[in-house]
């Protein structure tokens, strides 16, 4: 049988120097674990409009389409903002998302016990936080028609829809079950169904779909509330289900709980393919970090763990994906830190290769 094909798109900013010790794990599954990636790489967001004029080449679609996982790094910079709309970084991954049919965005927000003191919450609301965000990535406003700057009367009006299916919003409600189901069975939707008839329709969807899935506790709150609930008492959620829009800025919140936005990873699934893997992208949550790129300051570890989702989500290696989330909570409790995870005054912080370093040594340790 060939080996699982990986698809490797750095990007931009941090995206190429954390994705470097990503393929030092990747190399040491294969050496250590016997698990061999056929892996490829190509250009993606401001590095392929640099070289075609494009954030994302015709190619590099169809090669994405084609292999069991892409891994993205980051995508954009200061030097792409004045570019037209259309071919602007952003465009390359969005269109990566919705081509592929990636519907299901999984965005973990976990507390490392290490870093709980980094909250800019009381370290009691944080500590042991572990929420699932489930974000639908394909639909709603992201993407709705009508869109965009149209000229009415003597002014332009700018315009964005927010459109959900039916069929859309429940393909995305049961992956959110499903992941419920193996976590601690709570799930909460949330949407704005007081304002928005897109919201009451999710709402209706939702609740029917909790019929399949009995045991999950099912509750729904408005968007704006969860914001706040969120800020409040993080701890009662477990996985939380919304749309696009909603998604991507309660995930941004989420993220900023646990203090660590370089711990993040996130895995974007789709439809099953022929092999039963699967479509998947999988990236970290935060960005390309232009202030930093070069320095070598970069904390690799929200790309390398978005690498472990991969390992448990595609690959079917969940003890794996465990091995390599227990190898960097380690690294984390021995008090390893990069430049993200510490305060003036922290002593030195170690850099992106170290980091990488730290971790392929707590890998050898568990063997
Ligand atoms: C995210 C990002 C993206 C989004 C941008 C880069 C297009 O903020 O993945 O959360 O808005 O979805
Ligand atoms: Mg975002």
């Amino acid at each position: 049988m060939s080996n699982p094909s990986l698809l490797i798109l750095a990007g931009d900013g941090i995206g190429p120097e954390v994705m470097g010790q990503v393929q030092r794990i990747i190399g040491w599954y294969g050496d250590k674990r016997g698990l061999n990636f056929d892996v490829s790489e190509d250009l993606v967001g401001g590095a392929a409009y640099d070289a075609h004029g494009t954030p994302l080449h015709d190619d590099t679609m169809a090669k994405a389409q084609e292999v069991d996982a892409v891994l993205l790094g980051a995508v954009g910079g200061p030097a792409y903002d004045d570019l037209d709309f259309s071919v602007k970084p952003e465009r390359g991954l969005l269109r990566l998302r919705k081509e592929m049919d990636l519907y299901s965005n999984l965005r973990p927000a976990q507390c490392f016990d290490a870093l709980a003191d980094f909250s800019s919450l009381k370290t009691e609301l944080v500590a042991g936080l572990d929420i699932m965000i489930v974000r639908e990535l394909t639909s709603g406003v992201y993407f709705g028609e009508p869109r965009g700057i149209f000229e009415v009367g003597n002014e332009r009006v700018g315009i964005n829809t927010q459109r959900y299916t039916e069929a859309e919003i429940e393909r995305g409600a049961r992956s959110a079950f499903e992941l419920a189901m193996r976590r601690n069975k709570k799930l909460c939707s949330m949407e704005k169904a007081n304002v928005m008839e897109s919201g009451i329709l999710w709402r209706e969807v939702v609740t029917e779909v909790s019929k399949d899935y009995p045991e999950v506790e099912l509750s729904h709150m408005y968007a704006d509330n969860g914001a706040m609930q969120l800020v409040r008492a993080p701890k009662q959620f477990d996985v939380i289900y919304t749309d696009n829009l909603f998604g991507d800025i309660l995930s941004d919140c989420a993220a900023m709980l646990t203090g660590s936005l370089g711990m993040l990873p996130s895995a974007s699934l789709g439809a099953p393919m022929e092999n039963g893997r699967p479509k998947a992208l999988y990236e970290p949550v935060h960005g390309s970090a232009p202030d930093i790129t070069g320095q070598g300051k970069a904390n690799p570890s929200a790309c390398i763990l978005s690498f472990a989702m991969a390992l448990r989500y595609s690959f079917d290696q969940g003890a794996e994906a465990d091995r390599l989330e227990a190898a960097v909570e380690k690294v984390l409790a021995d008090g390893v830190r990069t430049a993200d995870l510490m305060q003036a005054n922290d002593g030195t912080p170690v850099n992106t290769k170290e980091m990488g370093d730290a971790i392929l040594s707590a890998l050898d340790a568990s063997l």
